[in-house]
């Protein structure tokens, strides 16, 4: 296997705070890679988007999941115009993007975000900074726009050791 990420269990940081999204809604998988979550949220009777440049990843995805295959870097968002109820990123991070994905919520919708923080490098990939985020950096990019609900800066030893970075967030 290329990607061992790609058989990562769903994000217990996801797990913890989807039941908050609004039932039933509409909800964005941001880089969903093999669609660890997209398959989840499908599951808890979400309509879910999954976004990736490579959507060959996501085999078989269930009825409720539209995949689409976007350059999140390269092209214009590919959901001009369009709110979700929820924003779920995770193991990834182009930070022009983040602003965007503020815009791109509902009133009442929930940007869930967990990726890798400056220290990483001493564990592993990713060490390059520009996928790392810096000391506050998640929490920063939200601040007087999203009412944060929780933000983490730590250390984790599972599912294996890294530096990491996650946010729960709002839109009032
Ligand atoms: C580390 S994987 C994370 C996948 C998934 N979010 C997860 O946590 O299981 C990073 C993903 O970002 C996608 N990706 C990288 N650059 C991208 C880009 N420019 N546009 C869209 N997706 C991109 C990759 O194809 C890969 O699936």
């Amino acid at each position: 296997m290329t990607h061992p990420h790609l058989d990562l269990a769903p994000s217990a940081w996801v797990q913890r705070w989807i039941p908050l999204v609004r039932p039933g809604g509409e909800v964005l998988d941001v880089a969903a890679g093999a669609g660890r979550h997209a398959r989840l949220l499908a599951r808890m009777g979400f309509e879910v988007d999954a976004v990736d440049r490579d959507a060959s990843l996501f085999a078989d995805p269930p009825p409720q999941v539209r995949v689409l295959q976007a350059d999140l870097e390269a092209g214009a968002w590919p959901y001009e115009g369009r709110k979700f109820d929820a924003i779920v990123v995770t193991n990834y991070l182009h930070r022009p993007l983040l602003p965007v994905l503020v815009d791109s919520l509902e009133r009442g919708g929930m940007l869930v975000y967990e990726t890798f923080a400056q220290g990483n490098e001493k564990f592993g990939k990713p060490s390059n900074p520009e996928f790392l985020l810096a000391p506050g950096e998640l929490l920063e990019a939200v601040s007087g726009r999203l009412r944060v609900l929780a933000f983490e800066d730590l250390v984790v030893a599972e599912p294996r050791p890294a530096a990491i970075q996650r946010l729960a967030a709002r839109r009032e």
